[in-house]
């Protein structure tokens, strides 16, 4: 392949993303490497996707298996890895009923459509019209991130992502996060579907608290309205359970995932009851690479792989390693808020917008990600060990430290 630079990709890509210069062409664990041989080490894991580090040789082969056997045949028949990754996921959490897609926004799309149609379906029932259905709200979360399609954005509900793309779906609305009682106003006989993260990723690595999604569980139960949580970002080991809710003990109507189930091929899903997912009937909903044996295999290793090598007690582990290093040594330092986070999902909240700090992390050798302005998020790999994070405790501090000694001297 000919060597290309970042410069190719103003000519060539639709300008919505602005990537660093760094270009990489492999990666082994946690680093990158480019093709002049520059290594960084990845600590934004291609934002919770890659669960497993770079080409972890369970997936590598698992991908070369499959590569050799069946690549798609669509949902006009079903495929064994399809079936095995579903029975999995059925074994291993609350769902009796998967649905397999390609991406977190279309686990998210056909979590919020399931939801109307269970919604629309029970109005019919009553001898209502259905267009008229009553109870088609979605209730959402300040900072939330779903998704960048109409749906799904619209559920995302933040103003930088909406700008253009009106008229928006109508009838989602969003209260603060961990507000309680705002959820518990807002939660009606209208309301079908409350869609909430266990732990805001985007939003700035926000835990729910207990009491607030077993408040939201309550409510919904209440109203007669369903619980999604959406552990796109916090599913598949990362918080140092397979998924989020089995810690806090508060059991979802529907959950989507995606990122880490494939650690870096794309595949989402769609978890529910089977009493819900009737309502999915044939014809439907649907994606034509649904359930493709390649994701499918991917992240049948990706699982295995958990459980094999105990990855949600590293994650456990090595998020609590982290997250007290960094306290300890970010203690004191001007303009640092808060360390947070729950397994491998940290945050480190700064005062000031800390965006600069990617490119400054970049010249240290370190990929790290920014978001809410003001968060350093760090998403590296469920398989890091203790030197890898001790390495990041000093290099981040030194380089926190550095700007906050910059913004003394400027101010
Ligand atoms: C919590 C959450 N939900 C949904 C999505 C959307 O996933 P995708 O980008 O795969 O469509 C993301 C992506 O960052 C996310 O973090």
């Amino acid at each position: 392949m000919p060597a290309y630079a970042r410069a190719t990709f103003d000519q060539v890509m639709v300008p919505n993303y602005a990537p660093g210069a760094f270009v990489p062409v492999s990666g082994k664990g946690s680093r990158v490497k480019d093709r002049s041989g520059r290594v960084l080490i990845d600590f934004a894991g291609g934002i919770a996707v890659t669960a497993l580090g770079h080409c972890h040789p369970r997936i590598v082969k698992a991908l070369r298996r499959q590569a050799d056997r069946l690549w798609h045949v669509s949902n006009v028949v079903t495929n064994e890895p399809a079936l095995e990754l579903a029975s999995k996921l059925v074994a291993k959490t609350f769902a009796e009923r998967v649905f397999l897609c390609n991406s977190g926004a279309e686990a998210n799309e056909a979590a919020l459509k399931l939801a109307r149609r269970v919604a629309s379906d029970n109005e019919i029932v009553k001898g209502k019209r259905p267009d008229l259905a009553r109870r088609h709200e979605i209730l959402a979360f300040q900072n939330a991130f779903h998704g960048r399609t109409l749906l799904t954005v619209t559920a995302t509900g933040q103003k930088k992502y909406l700008e253009g793309y009106g008229p928006l779906p109508a009838g989602i609305r969003h209260v603060p996060y961990n507000d309680l009682a705002a959820a518990r106003a807002a939660i009606t006989d209208r309301t079908c579907a409350v869609i909430v993260e266990p732990m805001q990723g985007e939003g700035g690595v926000t835990p729910a608290t207990k009491a607030f999604l077993k408040g939201l569980r309550k409510r919904c139960n209440e109203a007669g309205a369903l619980l999604v949580f959406d552990e796109i970002q916090s599913g598949a080991g990362r918080t140092g359970a397979l998924y989020a809710y089995m810690k806090y003990g508060v059991t979802p109507d529907i959950l989507t995932t995606a990122k880490g189930l494939g650690a870096g091929f794309p595949i989402g899903a769609m978890l529910t009851t089977a009493k819900l997912a009737a309502h999915f009937t044939v014809g439907s909903h649907g994606t034509t690479f649904g359930g493709n044996p390649l994701a499918c295999a991917a992240a049948l290793s990706v699982l295995d792989t958990l459980v094999a090598d105990d990855l949600c007690a590293n994650a456990a582990r090595m998020g609590e390693r982290l997250v007290q290093g960094l306290r300890a040594r970010l203690a004191g330092t001007p303009g640092v808020v808060e360390v947070r986070g729950r397994g491998l999902m940290v945050g480190i909240e700064l005062r000031e917008p800390c965006g600069h700090l990617v490119q400054a992390a970049l010249e240290q050798g370190l990929l790290i990600n920014v978001t809410a302005d003001n968060v350093i998020r760090l998403l590296p790999p469920l398989v890091i060990q203790a030197a890898e994070v001790d390495q990041i405790i000093d290099t981040l501090a030194a380089l926190i430290a550095a700007q906050a000694g910059g913004a003394q001297s400027a101010a």
